[in-house]
């Protein structure tokens, strides 16, 4: 009988494994962050968005702009203080200066870019990097037609002027539907790795 429940639950652990394939072969500290950052990433988009949408839909996209360039730094304090990961946005081609990207950062998002052109699924573009006592995770950001009214090709003349008041260095327009529009990118720090330690009382 025990034995059945051992098989049972190796069966389960393989069942998950198997359905994580990017994390299967690492350490289960590097699987417990990655699983972490996913929820913080869903918990962060998911909240985004629907404001965005609802904030578009009562007061139209010039005035939704306050919800990218307020609402969103807000949420990423409020979910820094609630889990301890830093969380930001960054593009190739961003719209806040501040939303460029470092070295690691910069090559992920060519990578999403390239993976994405060969048809990769947005759920699949995603990456996570253990530093000595820093963990990274980033998750692409596609763009839909939502996106597209701030970050497409042509946009309302309305929109556009108001963008080039606040943003006049915007490098983020002329996206097409399903383009990696930038990623989120999130940040925690882990303890060190200390060797001396292993094997002490
Ligand atoms: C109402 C206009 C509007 C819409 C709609 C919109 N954005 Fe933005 N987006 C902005 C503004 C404004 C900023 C700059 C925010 C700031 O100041 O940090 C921005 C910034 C970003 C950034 C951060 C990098 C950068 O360029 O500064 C990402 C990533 C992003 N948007 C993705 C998206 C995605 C994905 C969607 C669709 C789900 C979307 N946006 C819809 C206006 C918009």
């Amino acid at each position: 009988m025990l034995g059945v429940l051992v098989t049972l639950l190796q069966a389960l652990v393989f069942t998950t494994a198997a359905a994580a394939p990017a994390i299967a072969d690492d350490s289960s500290a590097a699987e417990r962050n990655v699983a972490e950052a996913r929820g913080v990433v869903t918990q962060f988009a998911g909240m985004l968005k629907p404001l965005l949408q609802s904030e578009i839909q009562a007061v139209g996209p010039v005035n939704a702009i306050h919800v990218c360039a307020e609402k969103a730094p807000e949420l990423a304090q409020t979910l820094r203080e609630e889990t301890g990961w830093h969380i930001r946005r960054v593009s190739l081609q961003p719209r806040n200066p501040g939303a460029r990207p470092d070295v690691w950062e910069t090559e992920q998002l060519r990578q999403f870019a390239a993976e994405r052109r060969a048809g990769a699924a947005p759920s699949e573009l995603n990456t996570y990097l253990l530093g000595a006592d820093t963990f990274r995770y980033m998750q692409a950001q596609i763009t839909d037609g939502l996106c597209l009214l701030c970050h497409g090709d042509s946009l309302d003349p309305a929109i556009e002027h108001a963008l080039q008041q606040r943003y006049p260095e915007d490098k983020a327009t002329g996206y097409k539907l399903g383009d990696v529009r930038g990623a989120i990118s999130l940040s925690k720090r882990v303890a060190p790795v200390d060797n001396d330690a292993v094997g002490s009382p």
